[in-house]
């Protein structure tokens, strides 16, 4: 039988996965969260019979607790919750931050729990698309080898992809999820910016160069890193990057440092692809380097 689940946090990742758990055949002890209205509304969504503003209410009781509170309040709902006695012994606890990991749940190892965290790897606006991107997506977990079995399983049955991880490189494994995303938008706004120092409205500059990057990830899924690097420094193009160069001293000098410091990077993505002599790449990074000739 599926162990009893209750969530206690109820917003978006509490409710997509009580909701995906129910729908596996975990039972739902109840859901907690700090508005009594939310937790009704998050109770009729998962299908679960009983609701509380109260997390020990449905805690206790229950063979794996769900802290999906937003992260700078997981560590003290947990105390809140043990100082409540509101843990079983050898029940699992986890949380889904990707940046903290399982140790912040020590409160409840002190109650004779064991503990992990499931970071599902995806970025989620609302609980519904969380419902339809959770499976498909990698699940990245750690925690205390008891926990472990569990929340395997639990992945298995919200359709992710299992990834594990050590507590203590968690904090890298959440900075390289940061540059793949949050970056990823930084960058688009870099180019916007650029778009628009060139006199474009940024409307018809992102419709322009949403298939540039639509185009460029399909790029680097079929041929990956480095081979799917294009443009003028994987062609060792100088004349072309002292001209960039020039182009944004004179009109968007406030965008330079991040443009050098990225070209930077990519020279030696170039020099990993074999398509630039050290020659170049030499040229290329004395261009580039902060205090660069042009
Ligand atoms: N959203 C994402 O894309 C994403 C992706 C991966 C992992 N995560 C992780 O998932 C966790 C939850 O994030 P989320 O996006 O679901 O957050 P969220 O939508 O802001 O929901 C947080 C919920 O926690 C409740 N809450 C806040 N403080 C509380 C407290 N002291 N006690 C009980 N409930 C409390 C809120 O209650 P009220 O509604 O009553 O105010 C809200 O329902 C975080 O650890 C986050 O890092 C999020």
């Amino acid at each position: 039988m599926k162990p009893t689940v209750a969530i206690v946090g109820c917003g978006t990742v509490g409710t997509a996965t009580g909701k995906l758990l129910s729908r596996a055949g975990y039972r739902m002890t109840g859901v907690a969260t700090r508005s009594l209205e939310t937790a009704r509304r998050a109770a009729k969504t998962i299908g679960a019979n009983r609701f509380s503003d109260c997390p020990w209410d449905v805690s206790r009781g229950s063979d794996v607790v769900f802290i999906t509170t937003p992260d700078d309040t997981i560590q003290s709902t947990c105390k809140t919750i043990a100082e409540h006695q509101g843990f079983e012994k050898n029940a699992v606890v986890i949380h889904c931050s990707g940046a903290l990991s399982s140790d912040i749940l020590s409160s409840a190892r002190d109650c004779g729990a064991v503990v992990a965290t499931l970071h599902p790897l995806q970025s989620f606006a609302s609980i519904d698309e969380a419902v339809s991107l959770v499976p498909g997506s990698y699940c990245t977990i750690e925690g205390d080898q008891g926990a472990l079995p569990v929340v395997r399983q639990m992945v298995k049955d919200l359709g992710g992809i299992l990834l594990e991880i050590t507590a203590e490189k968690k904090t890298l494994y959440h900075a390289a999820a940061v540059a793949a995303s949050n970056y990823l938008v930084t960058l688009t706004h870099l180019a916007l910016e650029l778009n628009k120092a060139a006199g474009l409205s940024n409307d018809i500059s992102f419709k322009a160069l949403l298939p540039l990057i639509r185009g460029t990830l399909s790029n680097i899924g079929v041929n990956g890193i480095p081979d799917a690097l294009t443009g003028p420094i994987a062609r060792g193009d100088v004349a072309t990057v002292t001209a960039h160069l020039q182009a944004m001293e004179k009109d968007a000098p406030g965008l330079l440092p991040l443009y050098r410091c990225l070209g930077l990077y990519t020279v030696d993505l170039a020099k990993a692809k074999g398509t630039i002599s050290t020659k170049v790449a030499d040229q290329l990074v004395a261009l580039l380097e902060p205090q660069g000739g042009m």
